[in-house]
């Protein structure tokens, strides 16, 4: 704390990222990651563009790759916004579409970014608590609000809705942004950017941080009806006007050119999935449906944060909330075959198994 700072960075209560640590030799399954290296393409696009124009600054449109995405959803470019990461073009949306009177409805367990921009943009927020089984309930998003926002397939917990569901949302909220973050729903969830001719009020923000294993370029996108996206381009060009820089928008357009990559590590991820959730699920633990890169995981006899600490002395990361109805579970992503193995003879080892 700093008599230096604006008042309202004292109230601030920053986003914790999963750690990042520089040890070698760490089997790190806690950041949702992609543990495949991004297309080859990807690699030797950006190794060119290197080599070729740095000295200028980038496409503040971003054309070539809204149009990609445009290509690959069937879009028109208008309908796509691009940022650096989804966080970037989350933190946009918040301030573009959810500063209003009335409080805005999100889940009681989702990411936990959320209420961080609301903090950061002085948003009222109303938490609606998960069903029983760790699910979205959408009936219970219909009070009076200033806007909804959701992960689909929701994350932690990996559960994902219907597409029908979304639909029933979006209709019982016809004049608020419903915001849907589908960070995740490459890895077996439904899209609702098939939606968006139909539903003015309908947002999809997605991110090539993990079904395209670019985390370390920082690329996101929105997909909505122009007027929406003509919102968060006043708010970007009145923030950053170049978001993306050359060699993150030549990278993100390769990766959409591979779409056989794409399909290769996505299907080698959900297959991994499916055989670590049988192999946990033999070691006794509970495990929550996943359609995403992860598993969130309890086991009824063990402590989670004991489990943790237990696995990081093996050299192995799992991500523990301490947050309420989910200070029990584990957030495991989806590693390696060899990865998650050694995770499995880990947990094994630790329970006793
Ligand atoms: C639900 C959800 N949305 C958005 C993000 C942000 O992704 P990125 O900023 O890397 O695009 C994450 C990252 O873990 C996430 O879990």
């Amino acid at each position: 704390m700093s008599s230096f700072w604006s008042p309202s960075v004292r109230e601030l209560v920053p986003y914790t990222p999963g750690e990042q640590p520089a040890i070698a030799g760490l089997i790190k399954l806690n950041t949702n990651e992609n543990p495949y290296l991004p297309s080859p393409r990807v690699i030797a696009a950006i190794t060119a563009a290197a080599q070729d124009g740095l000295q200028l600054y980038p496409d503040p449109q971003a054309k070539a790759f809204r149009q990609a995405v445009a290509s690959c959803h069937g879009l028109d470019m208008g309908q796509v916004f691009a940022g650096n990461g989804s966080d970037e073009v989350l933190a946009h949306a918040f301030f573009a579409f959810f500063r209003q009177d009335l409080p805005l409805l999100m889940p009681d367990i989702s990411y936990s970014f959320y209420k961080v921009y609301c903090g950061l943009y002085d948003i009222a927020v109303t938490q609606v608590p998960l069903d029983a089984a760790m699910g979205i309930d959408v009936t219970q998003y219909q009070a009076a609000c200033g806007g909804v926002v959701i992960a689909n397939p929701n994350a932690p917990t990996g559960c994902g809705l219907p597409l029908a569901q979304i639909e029933l949302l979006l209709q019982l909220q016809p004049n608020r942004v419903v915001l849907v973050d589908e960070a995740y729903v490459d890895f077996g969830g439904e899209s609702a950017l098939g939606l968006i001719q139909r539903y003015p009020n309908l947002l999809v923000v997605q991110t090539l941080s993990k079904s395209r294993s670019l985390a370390g370029l920082r690329v996101g996108f929105a997909a909505g009806q122009r007027h929406l996206i003509e919102a968060l381009e006043r708010v970007k060009d009145s923030f950053n006007s170049y978001p993306l820089d050359r060699l993150a928008l030549t990278g993100a357009v390769a990766a959409y050119e591979d779409s056989a990559y794409f399909e290769t590590t996505r299907a080698a991820v959900i297959a991994s999935r499916e055989l670590l959730r049988q192999q946990l699920q033999a070691l006794g633990f509970e495990v929550l449906p996943s359609q995403t890169n992860f598993l969130m995981v309890r086991h009824p006899d063990h402590d989670a944060a004991t489990l943790a600490a237990g696995l990081r002395v093996q050299r192995i990361l799992v991500r523990h909330f301490r947050l309420p109805r989910i200070e029990q579970h584990l957030r495991i992503s989806i590693g390696t075959p060899a990865q998650c193995a050694a995770l499995v003879d880990a947990c094994r080892s630790l329970l006793g198994a």
